[in-house]
């Protein structure tokens, strides 16, 4: 943190050119100073799981160099842990390294949904599922800020490709905005108050987000109360005033004084406000309050904790009795990534890490010797065939071989996306050559967007996904492959069988600067359930060295929209082991709009020892049942039956209990347009709609039989064929009745 300003002037005695000057950066990662009025330049870093700080002259693609900084698992390892309490830990330790090197805001959390596994930024992202997604920026948040270093949440919003990322429209329904999109990030503001929110690169329905009034303004602060700065993404300004005007706070990075120029003018003719630039000033300059306080990072204690958090986040996929291994295995160890371990993404968010620890390194503090070691694939594909033979080779002389498998950098990376699930041809054969000459196959993937395990899922006895773990993942994946620790990741982000079944095929990445989300809610695990499609290993999966069983479900409604869930968990086996609790709501057969078959409303990660048993309890409040009605603007919980369901998996129930709940009276304004239909069914009107309209063609309408034809109707033809007879008035108060209320 630079200096703390001794006093700072009223806005008053700011000029317009200062205070336009102060919505723009300095550089590349700091704001304006104004020394004279006591205004400190603020500095913002990336992000989002390691600390990129860069000296003078900087860049925001990673490019150039950073300070040495603990690169702690990226979200896509994070994600799998389930653990909020571990995500804050990770935010912590990320804002004591940002404090001790002067950072103030911290450029992260990412709270995106996944929305194709195609899509070359996922390593930075949660989840497919936005209540995981938002549970845990929320907890990297609150972590992060405890230290007194700001957060910026990203990228709001719609931003789930990095295809035509700058100017891509995203061509998104309300309803699925609100339910899928945005609810991570409201979330996010509710539970953490962010310092900032990142806007995105790219449109929504045509706007720029960093020009969009709605997004910024009515939805993020008006509705959802947010009370931080809005910064843009490194370059998502297109035009200063209309995007100071929609809510825009801090165009990143600098624009060399053109911003502020035109930000001036605009002021001078009126175009936009003055107060519009001083709200923002006043926003801009309260982030100066962000920033810790801290001695030099312990590098040494925040490696340790990363590698605890790396093996908490570690998935156990598959086990056909080949883990957890025992010390004297004689294992070969196969893969250029055992070695030369892929730990993070590509992009901005590249971290300089403090110290790397390869799977190779932390073999010694397992296994004695006899180790075999081939790479068996090079990342560039060179000399496959002699790889694969001195691979085949090692494999014959042992009990179990690891095979190190995944993606390298240059398949996947923020900046672009990929086109297909598939691990390169040469691992694929490579593990199936292995596993017809291991006695047991144990495959460890590294991979920041999902992989096929098609074509080699059977030959194999275990599969344990690493995703991308951070820099003491090779010592994480020793822990677990040894029982050290026990496996407690589960999947947040399915894994499909194919990719033509992923719920975006077909539109994504769009065509034309458009990309229409043409599946609407129907994203991720939502998709395969309510469309029954199968999957390779379903959202919420991941094994365990022990068993778990869930007994004694209640589900207590505790108001018409709400309920309380309470069970007891079991660990049957004979290892410590945590467990997550998954609870699912099935609202179905409830109301007129489509409700997916699988909604996660709560989860919980519990930690039983062998033998023991924990009660949980957990709240479903009415935002479990809600869904967004276009009609009033506003959440609706449909009086009605809900299937609440613990699963141990999105597929997998362990158990279930349907609840009815009373939900919301809701009157429909009722118009000539309403169908004849909706008029019969107005709890208000329908009473009464035969006995005002005294009409024996309206109750010819009304049977059942006749009803179901004519229902279609606008009330407006009825009252056309009825004319005169009907009594004066009756229609317009009829009406009269359905407003207001
Ligand atoms: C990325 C952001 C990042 C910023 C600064 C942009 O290109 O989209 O996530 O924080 O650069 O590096």
């Amino acid at each position: 943190m630079t200096e703390t300003p001794t006093r700072e002037v009223p806005l008053s005695a700011l000029t317009v050119e200062q205070k336009a000057g102060l919505l723009s950066g300095q550089d590349t990662w700091s704001t304006r100073e104004i020394a004279e009025a006591g205004i400190r330049a603020v500095r913002l870093s990336d992000g989002p799981h390691g600390l990129r700080v860069q000296e003078e002259g900087g860049d925001n693609f990673g490019m150039h160099p950073s300070l040495p900084a603990t690169c702690f698992p990226p979200a896509v390892a994070l994600g799998s842990s389930w653990d909020p309490d571990l995500v804050a830990t990770v935010g912590e330790a990320l804002g004591l390294e940002a404090a001790s090197a002067g950072v103030d805001i911290l450029l992260g959390p990412g709270v995106n949904i996944k929305r194709s596994p195609l899509c070359g930024r996922n390593f930075e992202y949660f989840s497919e599922d936005p209540l995981l997604s938002g549970v845990l920026g929320a907890a990297y948040v609150n972590g992060l800020q405890s230290t007194g270093v700001g957060a910026s949440v990203k990228h709001f919003a719609a931003n789930n490709q990095e295809a035509d990322r700058m100017r891509v429209s995203a061509e998104v329904d309300e309803r699925t905005l609100r339910e899928i999109y945005l609810a991570a990030f409201e979330h996010v503001v509710a539970e953490a108050n962010p310092a900032t929110v990142m806007c995105s690169y790219n449109r929504i329905n045509g706007t720029y987000s960093s020009e969009n009034r709605w997004l910024l303004t009515d939805v993020l602060r008006d509705e959802w109360g947010f009370r931080g700065a809005v910064v843009s993404d490194w370059g998502a300004v297109h035009n200063p005033p209309a995007a100071v005007k929609a809510g825009l706070d801090l165009e990143m990075p600098s624009t060399n004084g053109r911003s502020a120029r035109q930000l001036t003018q605009a002021v001078a003719s009126g175009e936009l406000d003055e107060s519009d630039l001083d709200r923002s000033v006043e926003r801009v300059r309260a982030l100066a309050a962000y920033g810790g306080t801290s001695g030099p990072a312990d590098f040494g204690k925040h490696h340790r904790l990363a590698r605890k958090a790396a093996a908490a986040c570690v998935v156990l996929l598959k086990n056909d009795d080949a883990l957890p291994l025992a010390k004297d295995t004689r294992v070969a160890v196969i893969g250029e990534f055992a070695r030369a371990p892929r730990f993070q993404g590509g992009g901005s968010s590249n971290v300089r890490a403090s110290e790397v620890v390869s799977f190779c390194d932390a073999l010694a503090e397992y296994a004695g010797p006899g180790v075999g070691f081939a790479a068996g694939f090079r990342t560039d594909g060179e000399d496959q065939q002699a790889l694969l033979n001195e691979a085949i080779a090692v494999a014959r002389d042992c009990e179990i071989a690891l095979v190190f498998a995944g993606l390298s950098e240059s398949e996947e990376s923020e900046g672009f996306d990929r086109t297909t699930l598939d691990l390169p041809v040469g691992q694929v054969e490579l593990i199936r050559a292995v596993s017809r000459v291991a006695p047991k196959t144990v495959v460890v993937l590294s991979h920041g967007g999902v992989v096929s395990l098609e074509g080699w899922h059977d030959d194999v006895d275990a599969i344990v996904d690493g995703f991308l773990l951070g820099q003491a993942g090779g010592a994480a994946i020793a822990d677990v492959l040894y029982g050290v620790v026990n496996p407690s990741g589960k999947l947040a982000e399915t894994i499909p069988l194919r990719l033509e079944d992923t719920p975006a095929f077909g539109n994504f990445p769009g065509e034309r600067g458009r990309v229409v989300y043409g599946e609407r809610l129907l994203v991720g695990y939502r998709s395969f359930s309510t469309r029954k499609v199968a999957v390779r290993y379903p959202f919420g999966h991941g094994l365990s060295y022990t068993d778990f069983g869930i007994r004694d479900l209640t589900v207590t409604p505790i108001a018409r929209d709400r309920v309380r869930v309470n069970l007891v968990v079991d660990n049957v086996g004979d290892r410590d082991g945590a467990h997550v609790v998954q609870v699912y709501v099935d609202a179905g057969s409830c109301g007129e709009v489509l409700r997916p078959a699988r909604e996660l409303r709560a989860f919980a990660k519990v930690n039983v020892v062998a033998g023991g048993s924990e009660a949980v309890e957990l709240n479903l409040d009415r935002r479990a049942f809600a869904y967004w009605d276009t009609e009033i603007s506003d959440w609706v919980v449909t009086p009605g039956e809900y299937r609440v369901i613990v699963g141990r998996d999105a597929v997998a129930v362990d158990a279930e209990s349907v609840v009815e709940l009373a939900g919301d009276e809701i009157t429909r304004v009722l118009t000539l347009g309403s169908t004849v239909q909706e008029w019969f069914d107005h709890p208000i009107v329908g009473p009464v709609l035969l006995d005002t309209f005294q009409s024996d063609l309206l109750a010819a309408i009304a049977q059942p039989g006749t009803l179901r034809v004519m229902g279609t109707l606008p009330m407006q033809k009825v009252v056309n064929i009825l004319g005169e007879s009907l009594p004066a008035g009756a229609v317009d108060s009829l009406m009269a009745m359905t407003v207001g209320g």
